[in-house]
């Protein structure tokens, strides 16, 4: 794991409610002590409890991202959307774009190059997640897919500085399986090649848990973690990122 800032970002995906938000209050403590202060947690809840969350964690290291933003960036007539002008200014610092549970309901490469686009206008700071589904990786064509989700994700997009990339291999999502770190590390080192050496931030996400993040965390080249199901319980995130940084 690399000595710069280390992301922790809880995907709750479509979990929680209002009775969820007193949980933090574990994350908050830990955030504000000094061993984790190269530490970067990040919420992205459901949009309806970003406001919530930001006015809890507002005098906190911790930042709140949402799950998704529509690609028209101001207002429009998109009925049950939200653009990412909107959640900028809730006050929320990022958003997960290229999400697979996303690409599996049609979001094509087009589509997330242009919510990339309209998160970058907003000056959020987009988590955009790339990763080969198995059958993909059975006749080993995990790189030349990674490569094209990158090539037509960034079109024309100049400064990649503020992008974060997230590979999570479709089928480590929510099965318990993980790559081998050699797996995960090449992967990384192709994201790399492919966008910018120098400034990127790159996490891996998929099935990570309080055991697994043993293993995972050896990998140097990473900068960190995209966490659904064990974000959901505060324990065992607070138990990931303690067990990481210790
Ligand atoms: P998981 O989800 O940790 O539950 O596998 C990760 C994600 O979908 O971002």
């Amino acid at each position: 794991m690399t000595n710069n800032n280390i992301y922790f970002v809880a995907n709750w995906k479509m979990y929680g409610n209002l009775s969820s938000i007193n949980q933090i209050n574990k994350l908050i403590k830990l955030s504000k002590s000094k061993i984790y202060k190269n530490t970067k947690i990040v919420y992205c809840p459901p949009y309806t409890l970003i406001d919530r969350l930001i006015t809890k964690t507002n005098k906190s290291p911790i930042s709140i991202g949402a799950q998704d933003c529509h690609f028209e960036t101001t207002n429009f007539a998109f009925t049950g959307k939200i653009s990412a002008q909107q959640i900028k200014k809730l006050g929320a610092k990022y958003v997960i774009i290229g999400h697979s549970e996303n690409r599996s309901l049609g979001e094509t490469d087009k589509i997330i190059n242009k919510k990339l686009k309209s998160a970058l206008k907003e000056k959020l700071i987009p988590i955009f997640c790339v990763g080969e589904k198995l059958k993909d990786k059975k006749i080993n064509k995990t790189s030349s897919i990674i490569k094209k989700q990158i090539r037509n994700g960034l079109k024309g997009i100049k400064n990649f500085n503020n992008i974060i990339v997230a590979y999570e291999p479709v089928w480590a999502i929510g099965t318990g399986l993980i790559p081998k770190n050699y797996q995960i590390e090449k992967v990384v080192k192709l994201i790399k090649d492919n966008v910018n050496k120098k400034t990127n931030k790159i996490l891996y996400g998929g099935s990570v848990n309080n055991k697994n993040i043993l293993e995972l965390k050896k990998i140097k080249s990473l900068n960190g973690f995209l966490i659904g199901g064990a974000s959901h319980t505060v324990n065992k995130f607070v138990d990931i990122i303690k067990k990481t940084i210790n």
